[in-house]
């Protein structure tokens, strides 16, 4: 077989400029499988879709982008090898990581070399990361029985914490946030709609709760100790009464804590070019960390209107916000 029906670079250019197009928050987006993403990122998907291998006993960390990824990918982590990193060691790999850095992403876009190969080199259980919906991942995600985590967050919180980044990361660009707010209850961000994105894991959560844990950031916020250990029982490493009383439930919630995470070092400097050709500052995954902010930004109206969208896009899902 040749490179090109492999998912390749060619493949991924020939498809995306046949895929319907539209203007997105910095640049056109493509419409992929019923969502809506870069270029770049549905080339990265096919890529994705057509090489990487999953295996049964993977963990994927799935997020719609600006719920709360890096702290799932903290507090996952910091849960799974805590036979191996001690949570209260000096030495602790999240007090000298980025949280980013510690699960590596499916999908990743602009790199020229796309590291399928890392992931593939990694021992197993290998703990991922994805922001893509459930219906894009490979098909080997579903049949072989991975374990999916899912965070999702209050819509509005998610609008106003994008349009933040964005105009922070992309120098070379401003939205406004009524556009951005127009955007958004089009279903047009970054892996949108988010109700789509939303709706696809929470379905599999339902009918699959032992493959999928669905979680919420602003659930997670308010009893965060609670989440902790129903996350190590979901990845099969549940507390010891031992480790019940000696307080490490509570020394995983404070490692990983915002205020935390935020003032260390490596999060709190520097700039990081995780995606290829878009250098970050580290300490742009850190803003406010709080539950609605969004009052802080949004009209009344605005917020009734994007209420209503989600109220009628979740009718008889059982999900709600
Ligand atoms: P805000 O912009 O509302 O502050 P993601 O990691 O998916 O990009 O999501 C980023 C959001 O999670 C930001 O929200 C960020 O401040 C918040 N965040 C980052 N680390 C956190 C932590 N340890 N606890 C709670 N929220 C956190």
């Amino acid at each position: 077989q040749t490179e090109t029906n492999h998912g390749g670079p060619e493949e991924g250019e020939s498809l995306t400029s046949r895929l319907p197009t539209r203007e997105g928050w910095w640049k056109p987006f493509v419409f992929f499988q019923g969502f809506w993403l870069t270029p770049e990122v549905a080339r990265s998907t096919v890529l994705v879709q057509a090489q990487f291998r999953p295996r049964a006993d993977d963990i994927i960390l799935a997020t719609y982008p600006k719920c709360g990824t890096t702290w799932l990918k903290a507090l996952a982590f910091t849960v799974a090898n805590r036979s191996r990193h001690l949570v209260a060691s000096h030495g602790h790999p999240v007090l000298t990581s980025h949280p980013q850095d510690l699960v590596p992403f499916l999908e990743v876009p602009h790199r020229e070399l796309h590291p399928i190969d890392e992931l593939e080199a990694l021992p197993s259980p290998r703990l991922l990361s994805t922001h893509l919906p459930c219906t894009l991942l490979p098909s080997g995600a579903s049949t072989l029985g991975c374990r999916i985590v899912y965070l999702c967050r209050e819509p509005k919180d998610v609008l106003v914490s994008t349009w933040h980044f964005m105009n922070k990361v992309r120098k070379d660009f401003h939205i406004d946030l009524g556009k951005a707010f127009e955007f958004f209850c089009e279903g047009v961000s970054l892996g949108g709609p988010f109700w789509e994105h939303f709706l696809g894991y929470w379905k599999w959560s339902m009918e699959e709760p032992g493959r999928v844990l669905f979680l919420k950031y602003d659930e997670m916020m308010a009893n965060p100790a609670e989440h902790v250990k129903m996350l190590a029982e979901f990845l099969g490493v549940p507390f010891t009464e031992e480790e019940e009383s000696a307080g490490v439930v509570e020394e995983v919630v404070r490692l990983c804590s915002f205020e935390n995470l935020k003032s260390l070092p490596v999060n709190s400097t520097g700039v990081s070019d995780r995606v290829g050709g878009l250098p970050m500052e580290n300490a742009s995954f850190f803003r406010s960390g709080k539950v609605g902010d969004w009052k802080n930004h949004l009209t009344e109206e605005m917020a009734r209107k994007l209420d209503c969208i989600v109220e009628e896009k979740l009718k008889g899902s059982g999900l709600s916000f």
